[in-house]
């Protein structure tokens, strides 16, 4: 086998890819942008299906992401192309008061009739290739809501854009495409349309966004996926788009979205993280992540807890995930459903819950022991990603046959552990390996997918990288 045939997706060179977005900018639109803005996508060590629940989540950004080129408007439109090859169907309009109208229409405030038509806008149906230009004027309408609260950031009047979309990221891989183009867009509108960006041009955002700023951002860019696109997320991706930092793994508390930066030079010394995209498309809108949700909010309210994470205390142990359990089965008393909703699977999501929010606090403890060695707490890490992923695929059951037989040959070719991360039915697994072994464990991913007749996997080499920023 050659190493030719393995895909690898390189994050790039950022001065060459804004360089090169200027010059389509130009083609496309007839006009000059005015800058480009880029966002991240993630890798989460550890922390699925658990920030809707209060739980700790392990995120880093990724040096992969999205680039936004753009340039105002004052005609409330926004005209959105994107380069990717599988989305782009030319420029698409969409009229923000189309946006406004559609989410109090959902609200409950005025009736579907009163929607003006959203022009030219694909509709939000399971696939790929459908929704996309939702996150972007989901987004400008968040960040309308947002400035009517912060006067730093309010949006001026009239105001639209154009904006031309290109990602590093593998599309509905996982790895938080979307949310890398919903910040990406943020970060396009607040520079355009807010006092905060005329005050400071250009790469002046960057530093004038303080972590405060970028909270508020991350919540309206949530905001945008739950109210306009109708995705259940819960604010992990957008925050460590917005909030990582180089080198540094993001420990997020998703009690009150606090979040502190660990090192990652004491996890990783010689060992490295590789995300493998399995090529089986993931896409929340269809139901199945709403579903995993629903099951575990049902064992929430059985519990009486206002969040799951209520349900262990502090500094968690496992015999407190057994006691949650254990009241979990006296509460049901036998029956074979609650709410409506398996029993059985509910029971299932609790259990997923409540170890993958011990696991986070386990890998938080070691993340934060100043004392350690470099690369001393790997193998133990090693064993919490093998367990994260034996939990996504029996308990929170969001796994599937490629990724499962992925994890497995990782780890036999000689990586500390591997699991699925994001939200699952597709997307992409993380390893955790010795940089000496990276390229065994690709090379054995790749001939494992070719013999089984899996979709050739493709492979990112993960290093921890900056938050989303002004690039160009
Ligand atoms: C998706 C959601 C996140 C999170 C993960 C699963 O990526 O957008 O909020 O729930 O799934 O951890």
């Amino acid at each position: 086998m050659h190493s030719d045939d393995v895909a690898r997706l390189e994050p790039g060179h950022q001065r060459e890819i804004s360089e090169g977005l200027h010059a389509r900018f130009a083609e496309q639109f007839g006009r000059r942008a005015d800058g480009v803005w880029f966002a991240p996508g993630r890798a989460n060590l550890n922390g699925e299906h658990v920030d809707f629940h209060g739980g700790r989540c392990l995120p880093m950004a990724l040096a992969h992401g999205t680039y936004v080129a753009a340039a105002p408007r004052e005609d409330g439109l926004l005209r959105l192309r994107t380069l990717d090859p599988g989305l782009d169907d030319g420029i698409q309009t969409v009229s923000i008061a189309a946006i406004d109208a559609l989410v109090r229409a959902d609200a409950g405030e005025g009736s579907a009739g009163e929607v003006p038509p959203i022009t030219d806008v694909h509709s939000i149906v399971p696939g790929v290739t459908s929704g996309w230009t939702h996150y972007v004027a989901g987004t400008l309408w968040a960040l309308q809501q947002l400035g009517a609260e912060l006067p730093e950031l309010a949006v001026r009047q009239g105001f639209g854009a154009d904006l031309l979309i290109s990602s590093t990221l593998p599309i509905g891989g996982g790895l938080s495409s979307s949310a890398a183009l919903e910040c990406s867009a943020m970060l396009a509108f607040v520079a355009l349309a807010t006092p905060l960006g005329e005050q400071n041009p250009g790469p002046a955002l960057g530093a004038a966004l303080d972590d405060a700023l970028r909270a508020r951002l991350a919540a309206a860019c949530m905001r945008a996926e739950v109210e306009v696109v109708g995705a259940g997320t819960g604010g992990l991706d957008q925050t460590v788009s917005l909030r990582g930092r180089a080198d540094h793994l993001v420990s997020l508390d998703c009690r009150n979205f606090s979040v502190e930066h660990r090192p990652t030079s004491r996890l990783l010394g010689e060992h490295t993280f590789l995300a493998i995209d399995t090529q089986q498309a993931h896409w929340l809108g269809d139901g199945q992540f709403d579903d995993r949700r629903a099951d575990s909010e049902a064992a929430m309210r059985l519990l009486g807890a206002d969040q799951l994470r209520d349900v262990l205390p502090e500094s968690p142990h496992l015999g407190d995930v057994d006691a949650g359990l254990a009241r979990f089965d006296t509460l049901t008393g036998g029956a074979e459903a609650i709410e409506g909703r398996r029993t059985s699977a509910c029971r299932r999501r609790l259990r997923h819950a409540l170890t993958e929010m011990l696991r986070s606090e386990q890998l938080d403890r070691i993340l934060g022991d100043e004392k350690l060695e470099p690369g001393a707490g790997a193998q133990q890490v090693g064993h919490i990603l093998d367990a994260g992923h034996a939990s996504m695929r029996d308990d929170a059951q969001v796994s599937f046959p490629a990724a499962d037989a992925i994890v497995e040959s990782a780890r036999a070719a000689g990586a500390l552990g591997a699991r699925l991360i994001g939200g699952g039915f597709g997307g992409s697994v993380l390893v955790l390996v010795p940089r000496s072994r990276e390229d065994d464990v690709v090379q054995a991913v790749h001939r494992m997918c070719v013999e089984q007749s899996f979709t050739a996997p493709r492979f990112l080499h993960v290093e921890p990288s900056a938050a989303a920023r002004p690039v160009g």
